[in-house]
C-alpha cells in the first residue's frame, strides 16, 4: 500500500522488532508502532493495533519467530511451548494466527536452536509474503465479476490494513479500478469498533475510490432499493463445509442480498480455510469487552476520546464475528480460484495443491 507516498506493508520485521500500522490512530494519525518481544507483539494483536485476519496471522508468525530468538537454548523446547500458548490465546477466532504458529513450530521441529531460529524467521518472512501474494491474486480473479459502474457493498474491513498487503474484499476492488473501471463502494461503519467508517473509508480515500459509509442498519434499505449491484467480505475463519465466520453483522448483509439477488462474495486467501471445523458453529466466536457498545470512541482533535453512551447501569454482549451459512455464498474468492461455498468446494481445493 502507498501511503504519503511511501510503500507500506501492515506488518513487517526490522531492527529487531516486529513493525505494524497502528491502526488505532487511523483515520487521524499515520503512526509504525514497534514490539521488541513475543509478548508485547501477541499483546499488540490482542489491543488490536493491528487487526484484521491475515495481518494477525503474520503477526502471529513473526511473534513465533521472536520467541525462538527469546528462549534460552537450556531451555528451548519449554521457551518454544510457552510462546506458542501465549501468542495462540491472543485472539481467539482467525484462523490465519493459528495456522502461522503451527508453520513456524513446523520449521523448527527436530533442529538445534541456531537452526531453529534461523529456520523460523524464514518462515514468519514466508508467511507475510505468501499472504502479500495471496491477496494480490484474489484481486485479479476477483476483479472479473466487477463491471464498470458497480456499486459494492463491503462490511468492516479487510483491505490492506487487515492482510499484509493488498487486502482480501478489497483488492478486486483495487484490481477493477486499476483496469479502469468505475466503482463505488457502500462502506458499512461496523459498530462497534467501526473498522468500515474508520479504516476502510481511509483505505479508499487513499485509492482514490469513490464511496459512501451507511450506518450498519442502512444497508438493507440500499439492498432493497436495488442500489448494491454485489457484495464482498472478508473471512476470519471458514469451515470445512463452507460456512463463513466474519465480523459480527455479516451473516444478515448475506441474508438481505439472497432476498434481494444481490451477489454474496467472500474473499480470503486459502490460509483462512479451517478442515478440521466441520461448520461454523465449531469455530470459536470472540466475545469483547462490552464497554465497545456502551460506549463510542473517537478523535477529539488532539487524542482519540471515549464517551458513554448507554445508562450507566445498563449491561451489554459483544460478540465479535457470526456465522453466514455456505448457502448464502454465492463463492469464494482464494488466490487459487473463485470456489463454491461447500464441501465440495473446499475439498476441490486440496485437489488443486
Ligand atoms: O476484529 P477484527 O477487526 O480483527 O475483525 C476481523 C476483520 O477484519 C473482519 O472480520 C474482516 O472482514 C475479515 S478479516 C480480513
Amino acid at each position: 500500500m502507498i501511503v504519503n507516498g511511501k510503500h507500506y506493508r501492515t506488518v513487517w520485521f526490522e531492527d529487531g522488532m516486529v513493525k505494524m500500522i497502528n491502526q488505532h490512530l487511523i483515520p487521524h494519525r499515520f503512526d509504525v508502532a514497534g514490539f521488541r518481544t513475543y509478548r508485547e507483539t501477541a499483546d499488540a494483536i490482542t489491543d488490536m493495533v493491528v487487526r484484521g485476519a491475515g495481518a494477525i496471522g503474520a503477526a502471529a508468525g513473526y511473534a513465533m519467530a521472536q520467541g525462538m530468538l527469546e528462549a534460552p537454548d537450556d531451555m528451548f523446547k519449554e521457551g518454544i511451548r510457552e510462546a506458542a500458548e501465549y501468542i495462540r490465546k491472543a485472539r481467539p477466532t482467525a484462523q490465519d494466527l493459528f495456522y502461522a504458529v503451527e508453520l513456524v513450530l513446523d520449521a523448527a521441529r527436530e533442529k538445534n536452536p541456531p537452526e531453529a531460529r534461523a529456520a523460523a524467521a524464514r518462515t514468519a518472512e514466508t508467511i507475510a509474503n505468501d499472504n502479500a501474494e495471496a491477496c494480490k491474486s484474489i484481486g485479479v480473479l476477483g476483479a472479473d465479476l466487477i463491471k464498470s459502474g458497480y456499486r459494492i457493498g463491503t462490511h468492516c474491513n479487510a483491505g490492506w490494513l487487515a492482510f499484509v498487503d493488498w487486502g482480501s474484499a478489497l483488492s478486486p476492488i483495487y484490481a477493477a479500478k486499476r483496469q479502469g473501471k468505475e466503482v463505488f463502494v457502500w462502506v458499512d461503519e461496523t459498530r462497534p469498533r467501526c473498522q468500515g467508517a474508520r479504516l476502510t473509508a481511509w483505505e479508499l480515500g487513499q485509492e482514490g475510490i469513490p464511496h459512501a459509509i451507511i450506518a450498519d442498519n442502512a444497508a438493507g434499505h440500499y439492498i432493497r432499493r436495488g442500489e448494491m449491484d454485489m457484495f464482498i467480505v472478508g473471512a476470519d475463519r471458514i469451515a470445512a463445509n463452507g460456512d463463513v465466520v466474519n465480523k459480527i453483522g455479516t451473516y444478515e448483509k448475506a441474508v438481505l442480498c439472497k432476498e434481494n439477488g444481490v451477489p454474496f462474495y467472500v474473499a480470503a486467501p486459502t490460509s483462512t480455510i479451517d478442515r478440521k471445523c466441520p461448520d461454523g458453529d465449531s469455530v470459536p466466536i470472540e466475545e469483547r469487552d462490552c464497554d465497545e457498545v456502551l460506549s463510542m470512541f473517537g478523535w477529539d482533535g488532539h487524542r482519540m476520546e471515549t464517551v458513554r453512551i448507554a445508562p450507566q447501569e445498563s449491561q451489554a454482549r459483544n460478540p465479535g464475528f457470526d456465522v453466514t451459512p455456505a448457502r448464502y455464498v454465492k463463492g469464494i474468492i482464494t488466490e487459487r480460484g473463485i470456489i463454491e461455498a461447500s464441501e465440495k468446494g473446499i475439498a476441490g481445493l486440496q485437489e488443486k495443491t
